[in-house]
């Protein structure tokens, strides 16, 4: 990648720029890259793809063996450092994706990769039937630091919430007069994601993620984010087992809860004996400047799951929860055969060994900021630049259309950034221990390619 200095003084030109040195290819069968996860389907569009054979074989590969269920950007990524990643045909890109809020200590860390070549050498995998020190040393310092007394461990943010949504079920059927209904239901809220499993899925606001698999788990009901006289009004005493919330949303747009909706959330649980329900797995660990986002509010949950950036790029995922609800949980209840593995969460112990050291959380508050004042200086004047929110390194910029030709024209430029919301929202989302000039370097890449809107969008 070029420096800043020498790309601020080389205006972007297609003919001109390093990663267009490469020979354009009309891509016929791309779909428009909406978010990380959906696809708009079939709208044809111009893109880069990587055009060597190698690339090209690994993407035919892909469309032959793999079921298609990402629709991709045209870029085969071979390897990573820091917050650089580097695809088979050599190309440099900036990563403020971080694998979706994973990568938070970026590509190919030296301490993680000494402990995982470290621990690999030791023990992989033993079965949850036996004891392992790494699984209970993680579980002791997440307990340490945070609201929650116990933990189990899972292997991905969907399964962290399908034990929450296990959990929360048996602590209303544990705390109930034998006889009598348990509280079953759930209150999940507008541009909430969750999860894909049929639970966590059926907590997911999206349609188009949840009713081609319907019957999903029932009695789900959804609010609007933020509102709440509603909310107040829908946490029955005796019906609402829990309430699930993202303190900030990812997927969803990088919409943050206030205060006072979070607050009422709390007081209302508590008043119906509901259990309360932080999904932290894209903005907890450190991503707000804060080691888990609630701390920005004040406000402690019942349960909190966890996942994404937890072992620093190896599947983990967390359900954390207080011994209240930690009580109501017997043997044979719930398990997993892969979680909590030695391999992992002695990684993992490195992961949280960095980002919780309060100089590594001011920094990331610090750089968040500037990032954010970065963006509204330099981009708030464009026409279709509607608001760039969100807290620490999770920003999103909003757009009065959809932000897929940016997005694109950004890759095309050696700058990888997703979509969010409704694919109207540009959402940044580095590895935290990215540079300040490297976050300037993104916003320039961002506002030359801003005319890519124009383009895309002129009817
Ligand atoms: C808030 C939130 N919860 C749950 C999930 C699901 O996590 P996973 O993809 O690891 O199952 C995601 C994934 O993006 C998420 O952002």
């Amino acid at each position: 990648m070029a420096t800043l200095n020498s790309f601020l003084m080389n205006p972007i030109s297609r003919s001109t720029h390093l990663h267009r040195q490469f020979e354009l290819t009309k891509a016929t069968n791309f779909s428009k890259i909406s978010s990380c996860l959906v696809s708009e389907k079939s709208q044809e569009k111009t893109l880069t793809p990587s055009n060597s054979k190698k690339a090209k074989e690994i993407m035919e590969m892909e469309a032959k063996y793999l079921v298609g269920t990402y629709a991709r950007a045209p870029i085969a990524l071979e390897r990573g450092k820091g917050c650089k990643l580097y695809d088979v045909d050599g190309r440099e890109y900036l990563d403020m994706t971080a694998g979706i809020a994973v990568n938070s200590l970026g590509h190919c860390d030296g301490d993680l990769v000494e402990v995982l070549v470290d621990q690999g050498n030791s023990l992989w995998h033993v079965s949850n039937v036996y004891y392992s020190l790494p699984q209970v040393e993680l579980a002791k310092r997440l307990v340490d630091c945070s609201f929650a007394d116990r933990v189990f461990f899972t292997n991905s943010g969907t399964e962290a919430n399908e034990a929450a949504i296990k959990f929360a079920r048996k602590y209303q059927r544990h705390i109930t007069d034998v006889g009598k209904e348990p509280p079953r239901e759930f209150i999940s809220f507008s541009n909430s994601f969750h999860g894909r499993t049929m639970g966590a899925v059926a907590l997911t606001s999206k349609e188009h993620y949840r009713i081609p698999f319907e019957p999903v788990m029932p009695g789900v009901r959804f609010l609007e984010y933020g509102n709440i006289e509603e909310a107040k009004k829908a946490v029955v005493s005796g019906k609402i087992a829990a309430v699930f919330v993202e303190p900030i949303q990812g997927e969803g747009g990088i919409y943050s809860a206030t205060k006072e909706f979070l607050q009422a959330l709390r007081t209302a649980c508590d008043d119906a004996g509901a259990l309360l329900i932080f999904d932290e797995v894209q903005c907890g660990l450190g991503r707000t400047g804060h080691l888990w986002a609630h701390e920005a509010y004040g406000i402690a949950p019942d349960i909190m799951t966890l996942a994404k950036p937890l072992a620093g790029g190896l599947p983990i995922g967390a359900c954390l929860t207080t011994e209240k609800v930690a009580e109501a949980i017997n043997y044979g209840d719930h398990g997993s055969t892969f979680a909590g593995s030695p391999l992992i969460c002695k990684v993992a112990l490195k992961v949280l060994d960095k980002i919780q050291d309060p100089m590594f959380l001011a920094n990331v508050a610090r750089k968040g900021l500037h990032l954010k004042e970065l963006l509204s200086e330099r981009l708030g004047g464009n026409r279709h630049v509607k608001e760039i929110r969100g807290l620490g390194l999770i920003v999103g910029i909003e757009l009065d259309v959809p932000a897929s030709s940016l997005v694109d024209a950004c890759r095309d430029y050696g700058l990888l950034v997703l979509t969010a919301g409704k694919g109207n929202v540009v959402r940044l989302v580095p590895p935290l221990i990215i540079s300040e000039d490297e976050l300037e370097y993104a916003t320039e890449v961002i506002k030359k390619c801003l005319p890519s809107l124009d383009a895309e969008n002129k009817n």
